[in-house]
């Protein structure tokens, strides 16, 4: 059984994020969405708790979701994964993931699968598409529709 880990901060999930768990679905056995302190986005939209919440409502049922307030790779070898799973957008992303997935790596040993994003949703960042609806933007297909009801409920 291989397991994989899709780890973020998801203030929210996006159609983005949605397209590569169920990617990663199609790649192992097991696969579970953790949402993740980041301490460089110290506040968020959402909640931790509405965060997992949403996700939960949007992604295939065999996908678990969690959360952990820790350091990364603790959780990964204590629930033994086999790897970590994330998506690149650009190069940008790249310069980005490159120092974490090797950190993680020297850490605990287990490596990074990155998904090259799906054309279709390169654009999209949850911080972006978080903007266009603060001012009143359209945000329709950004997002998975609980999650696009949920923007515009904390928007509203
Ligand atoms: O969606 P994000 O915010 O780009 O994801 C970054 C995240 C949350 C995966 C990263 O900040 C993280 O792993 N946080 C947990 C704490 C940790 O392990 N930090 C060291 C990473 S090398």
């Amino acid at each position: 059984m291989t397991k994989a880990l899709c780890p973020g901060s998801f203030d929210p999930m996006t159609m983005g994020h949605l397209d590569i768990f169920n990617r990663a679905l199609g790649l192992f056995d097991e696969v579970t969405v953790l949402v993740t302190g980041n301490p460089d986005k110290p506040s968020g939209l959402f909640t931790v708790e509405e965060r997992v919440e949403l996700i939960r409502q949007c992604v295939d049922p065999r996908i678990t979701v969690d959360y952990w307030a820790g350091l990364l790779v603790d959780y990964t070898t204590q629930h033994r994964y086999d790897a970590l799973v994330k998506g690149l957008r650009s190069s940008l992303d790249y310069e980005y993931e490159l120092p974490m997935a090797q950190m993680n790596r020297r850490l605990s040993g287990i490596d990074t699968v990155f998904l090259l994003t799906d054309e279709k949703y390169g654009y999209i960042s949850s911080s972006l598409a978080k903007q266009v609806a603060k001012y009143g933007g359209d945000v329709t297909g950004l997002f998975p529709e609980p999650v696009h009801k949920a923007v515009l409920e904390k928007f509203s």
